[in-house]
C-alpha cells in the first residue's frame, strides 16, 4: 500500500477512525426532530493525516483512483468538488463557515465501511476528517459539534439534506450500546446492546441495489413532512403526540396522513425499543423492527422489493424480526436472529434472491463498536 510518506513526503501527525452505522429503529424520524436508535459499527474510515500551513488541501483515497487531489482550502465553495473528495473538502469549508480558521491538511483515507449499502460510509468519511482537523487545528470541539459541522458539509456543500442521525451515530457511538438521540436538542443515552450475552446476533444485509430516485424521493419526503408540520402549526412533526394523531391527520390532505403516521408511531417504536433494552430484554426488539418495516413499506413507501423479499425471506427462516435500514430505495436490511439460527437466515435470503433473480446479497454482523477517535 502506498504510504503516508511516499505520497507527502513526510510522516502523518496521526491516524482518526471514524465508523459507519445501522440504525435499530427510528428511520425519517430524525430530520423531524424524533428520536432514533443506531449503533456504531466495527467498520471505519481512517484517515492519517497532517495539518499544512500553505492553504493547500491534498487528498488520496486508497479506494480512490490512485491520483492526489489538491484544492486550495480558499477556494472551496458548494459545486466545486465532485466524487468522495467532495465529503472532506465539505467539512473543511463547513468548519470555515462555521467560524474556525483552518487551513490546509495532507490526509491518506483508506475504508473498510461498504459503499452504497446505506451503512453511512460518508458520514464516516465526514467524521474522520472532522475530528483529524479538530485535533490538528486545536478547535476543542466536542462530538456532538463535530456531528452538526459534518450534517452541515453534507447538507450545504455536498447537497443532501440529510438529517443528523448518521453524523452522532459515528461521532458519539459507543461499544456494546446503541445511541439514543433526540434530534431536536441533540441529547444523547447510550443504551445498553449486548446481544451475544442474550444469544443473540444482528445481522445486516447488504441487497446490493440502490435505486435512482432515492436522492430525489429523500427530498420529496422531507418537504411533505415540513409541509404537514406547517398545515398543523407545529415546528416539526415530533410535536404529534400518539394521542392526537387520528385528530392531526382529520386536518391533512390525503397524500401527507401516512407520512405523519409513520413519524409519530416510529417514534413510539424508538421509545418502546428503548424499553426493552433497559429492561434487558433485546430479543423483545423483534416484533418492533418488524412493524417499523411494515410502516416504512405501506406508509413512507421507501421500501423496494429487494428490501422486502430480504426482510420476508428472513422472517420465514426463523429472524425474531426484520427491516430495511437507513433512507430506504434499496440500501441493507437488518435481521434478529438467534446465534444458531444466524447462518440458516443468511443462506435462506440468498437463495431467495437467487431465485428472484437478485444480486448475490453482501452480510456482516453487526456489533455496537466505539465512535470516532483517535488511533495513533
Ligand atoms: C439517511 C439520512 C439520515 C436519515 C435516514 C433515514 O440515512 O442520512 O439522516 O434521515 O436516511 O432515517
Amino acid at each position: 500500500m502506498t504510504t503516508f510518506h511516499e505520497l507527502f513526503g513526510h510522516a502523518p501527525t496521526g491516524e482518526w477512525a471514524a465508523p459507519g452505522r445501522v440504525n435499530l429503529i427510528g428511520e425519517h424520524t430524525d430530520y423531524n426532530l424524533g428520536f432514533v436508535l443506531p449503533i456504531a459499527l466495527p467498520q471505519t474510515v481512517r484517515a492519517r493525516a497532517r495539518r499544512r500551513d500553505d492553504g493547500r488541501l491534498r487528498l488520496y483515497s486508497v479506494q480512490g483512483d490512485g491520483r492526489v487531489a489538491e484544492l486550495a482550502v480558499a477556494d472551496l465553495a458548494p459545486g466545486t468538488v465532485a466524487g468522495w473528495a467532495g465529503y472532506p473538502a465539505a467539512v473543511v469549508w463547513a468548519l470555515r463557515q462555521a467560524g474556525h480558521p483552518v487551513g490546509g491538511a495532507d490526509l491518506l483515507l483508506d475504508s473498510d465501511v461498504p459503499t452504497g449499502a446505506g451503512l453511512s460510509s460518508s458520514a464516516a468519511l465526514e467524521c474522520a476528517v472532522a475530528s483529524a482537523y479538530n485535533d490538528l487545528y486545536g478547535l476543542g470541539l466536542a462530538a456532538q459539534d463535530l456531528a452538526v459541522v459534518a450534517q452541515q458539509a453534507e447538507n450545504r456543500f455536498v447537497g443532501v439534506p440529510c438529517g443528523v442521525m448518521d453524523q452522532m451515530a459515528s461521532m458519539c457511538g459507543r461499544a456494546g450500546t446503541a445511541l439514543h438521540l433526540d434530534a431536536r436538542d441533540l441529547s444523547i443515552r447510550h443504551v445498553p446492546f449486548d446481544l451475544a450475552s442474550a444469544g443473540l446476533r444482528l445481522l445486516v444485509i447488504d441487497t446490493r441495489t440502490r435505486h435512482d430516485l432515492a436522492d430525489g424521493a429523500y427530498a420529496a419526503l422531507r418537504a411533505g413532512c415540513e409541509r404537514a408540520a406547517a398545515l398543523l402549526d407545529l415546528p416539526a412533526l415530533r410535536d404529534v403526540p400518539p394521542s392526537g394523531l387520528d385528530p392531526a391527520l382529520g386536518r391533512l390532505p390525503a397524500e401527507l396522513r401516512p407520512l405523519v403516521r409513520h413519524v409519530v408511531t416510529e417514534n413510539e417504536r424508538v421509545r418502546r425499543a428503548v424499553a426493552l433494552l433497559d429492561a434487558g430484554d433485546p430479543a423483545g426488539l423483534g416484533p418492533v423492527l418488524t412493524a417499523g418495516h411494515a410502516s416504512l413499506r405501506d406508509d413512507y413507501r421507501v421500501s423496494c422489493p429487494e428490501t422486502d423479499l430480504a426482510v420476508e425471506a428472513a422472517l420465514s427462516a426463523g429472524a425474531l424480526g426484520a427491516r430495511m435500514t437507513g433512507g430506504g430505495f434499496g440500501g441493507s436490511v437488518i435481521a434478529l436472529v438467534a446465534v444458531g439460527a444466524a447462518d440458516e437466515t443468511a443462506a435462506a435470503v440468498a437463495a431467495a434472491f437467487r431465485r428472484a433473480g437478485y444480486p448475490e446479497p453482501g452480510l456482516v454482523h453487526a456489533i455496537a463498536s466505539a465512535g470516532a477517535r483517535r488511533v495513533s
